[in-house]
């Protein structure tokens, strides 16, 4: 795994602006995975930027990673209307090839629906994650299956909570969401995954340093050959090597 350590979050945000903007400019029908969040908010406002600078995305394709159940695309909580708003009305992305799993659908179909598009548009480039307190990436919260596929996923209570400050005091949070299971993730060619934050430094040390292990959904990525994992200082803080991969990073060759 290369570990890109940034000094501050803006930085990191930049870095992984930087790597989806030359990807798509160097090949324009690339397949995109995204997520959603507050770490990627400022990421999809590079990609605007970028986008009015001049780059395209008109030819390519995306897959988000996950849904809340419950929520129709147009729930201004859903997943969807969060791309909608940061990303896809911004850009010239085609809508013919944008997806997102279907949260008011019924769950099994929609979950299989959802596979079978990426096995027919696939494999994903450049996976997009971030990263949940508890190690989560999509909503593969910990004891998920390192084997598994999209499918409705009982969220933990430690997600609820981080994520309750997006609902309404009248608003019913939902208790599950439709999300790409770890093999899925896996199977993208390239993975990029950012961090920032003191709070997610207890996630960022086990996804990188320690044991791969389903109490850790996202160590699961050790297993795979090109990750980039994109922190700043804060997020980094307890990771042991980090010496070393700051001088790695000073011999790295970037491939882009
Ligand atoms: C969202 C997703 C989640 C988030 C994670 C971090 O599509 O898949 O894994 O990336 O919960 O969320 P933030 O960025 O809000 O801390």
């Amino acid at each position: 795994m290369r570990i890109v350590l940034c000094n501050s979050p803006e930085e990191a945000v930049s870095f992984t602006v930087n790597r989806i903007a030359r990807l798509v400019a160097r090949k324009p029908e690339a397949v995109l995975g995204l997520a959603t969040g507050g770490t990627m908010e400022p990421v999809y406002t590079g990609l605007v930027a970028a986008h009015r600078e001049g780059l395209s995305f008109a030819k390519a394709t995306s897959f988000n990673l996950d849904e809340y159940v419950g929520l129709t695309p147009n729930h201004p909580q859903s997943y969807r209307y969060y791309m909608e708003q940061h990303l896809f009305g911004q850009v010239d992305m085609d809508p013919s090839r944008i997806f997102v799993p279907r949260g008011d659908l019924d769950p099994l179909e929609a979950a299989e629906a959802y596979e079978s598009e990426i096995r027919s548009r696939g494999p994903m480039d450049l996976q997009l994650l971030g990263l949940g307190h508890n190690g989560h990436i999509g909503f593969n919260e910990p004891g998920s299956s390192l084997a598994s596929r999209t499918r409705d996923k009982a969220l933990t209570m430690s997600t609820r909570e981080a994520n309750a400050r997006y609902f309404g005091p009248d608003e019913t949070q939902p208790i599950s969401a439709l999300t790409m299971g770890i093999a899925t993730i896996m199977d993208a060619k390239e993975i990029l995954i950012l961090a920032v934050g003191a709070a997610k430094a207890a996630a960022v040390r086990a996804v990188a340093e320690g044991p791969v292990t389903t109490m850790c959904p996202g160590s699961a990525l050790q297993f795979h050959q090109n990750v980039t994992m994109v922190v700043d200082e804060d997020a980094g803080a307890g990771l042991v090597l980090k010496s070393y991969y700051r001088e790695a990073e000073t011999m790295h060759v970037d491939r882009d």
